[in-house]
């Protein structure tokens, strides 16, 4: 039995470690790792591999940055030759980045079966690329590995087959409660609670530049009345270049380099509130019990605002400043802050990848 993880961008790899760790747990089989190297820059993958105790990929394929069409036609051309080279029993694919994408496609042409982890998550918007990898990632594939009992309605809802579908919980999960004490244990950034943690990186919010404008206005005046660190992502920072955007000295708008994995989940940890655009936070946020606010106008993770600490505000600055106000008045009367809530999402309990790990072996032998 041999499985082949492919792994691409930042967030796919605090989903894969887990999974490779509970596979090697597990007995004799052999895994192999091939990065596509849609994320590149050592802060958003290296660093990452470091921390996350991950094996060297096998191969990185080395395909950048590109248009869309550009980037998964790289990714497929070069995992085509990787599969025939390796011929695996089957391929597991992450999240929702264009390299899972890729990789599904590839491996249906040439029957290599395919299992996909964070399976049925939807926003149901389709100017999102991300939803748009989700679909058709799920549609290709043979085993899907579900994070919450939504996920499985989706996909009941488009039809697939209930028998390919496993609701394992939440291996973001797995990696977070892993590492928590260690992040913990590290000395902190230089900053001082209480302080507001920020992320954005969404096309719709950093390539529209008018509106990245206005959001870096109301972050401003969010500032005058608490810390904000801003750690800034690749996309983000060209964005800001066109803008000519530059924090004042001394502001309480932090903008920092993109954080490792323990460097981010320590502030996080220790936040007032987060406010975000990634899919991967509002999960964080969740089971830490730190409020979130989400700047998009929906979400593919709806149970973390049903039972978790995110709002959605939207494209509304009015609605981003209120709700900011709002924790921080709890939050400083010391209400906001609430006990980590692993129990209340049911799986997300920090070994949704030993679920998989069996399911995969069963599958591949039997
Ligand atoms: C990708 C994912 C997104 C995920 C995000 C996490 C897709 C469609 N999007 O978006 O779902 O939330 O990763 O980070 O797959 N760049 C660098 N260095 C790098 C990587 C990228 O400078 O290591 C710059 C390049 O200018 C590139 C831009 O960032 O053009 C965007 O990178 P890309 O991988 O295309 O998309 P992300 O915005 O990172």
């Amino acid at each position: 039995m041999h499985i082949l993880h492919v792994v691409g961008a930042r967030p796919n790899f605090m989903k894969a470690a887990p999974v490779l760790r509970a596979i090697t747990n597990h007995g004799p089989v052999r895994q192999t790792l091939i990065h596509t190297g849609q994320h590149y820059d050592s802060s958003m993958s290296e660093v990452f591999f470091q921390q996350l105790g991950m094996p060297e990929p096998n191969q990185n394929l080395g395909v950048g940055s590109g248009t869309h069409a550009q980037q998964t036609a790289a990714i497929m051309q070069a995992l085509e030759s990787v599969l025939y080279e390796y011929r695996p029993t089957l391929v597991v694919v992450y999240g929702d980045v264009n390299s899972t994408l890729a990789a599904a496609l590839v491996c249906s042409k040439l029957l290599i079966p395919v299992a996909h982890v964070e399976a049925g998550l939807r926003s149901r918007d389709r100017t999102m690329p991300e939803e748009i990898n989700r679909v058709v990632t799920d549609r290709l594939s043979d085993l899907l590995f579900t994070p919450s009992e939504d996920a499985d309605e989706n996909l009941k809802q488009e039809g697939i087959d209930r028998s390919k579908i496993h609701l394992v919980g939440n291996v973001m999960i797995d990696s977070l409660m892993r590492l928590l004490p260690v992040a913990e244990q590290r000395s902190p950034q230089d900053v001082t609670s209480p302080y507001v943690l920020v992320t954005l990186h969404r096309p719709s919010n950093v390539d529209d530049l008018p509106w990245l404008q206005e959001l870096l206005t109301t972050l401003s005046e969010i500032s005058s009345q608490v810390q904000i660190v801003f750690p800034v992502h690749p996309r983000t920072r060209l964005a800001l270049d066109q803008i000519r955007f530059t924090s004042p000295a001394h502001s309480r708008l932090r903008l920092v380099d993109p954080l490792s994995y323990l460097e981010f989940i320590g502030l996080e940890r220790h936040a007032v509130a987060v406010i975000t655009d990634s899919g991967g936070i509002q999960e964080e946020t969740t089971f830490l019990g730190v409020p979130c606010v989400t700047v998009r106008e929906n979400t593919e993770r709806p149970i973390t605002v049903s039972l978790g600490t995110n709002q959605l505000v939207g494209h509304d600055t009015g609605k981003l400043s209120s709700a900011i106000r709002t924790i921080l008045r709890e939050g400083f009367e010391g209400n906001s802050r609430k006990d980590i809530r692993a129990s209340r999402i049911p799986l997300w309990d920090g070994h949704a990848a030993e679920r998989i790990a069996r399911i995969l072996v069963r599958c591949s032998t039997g």
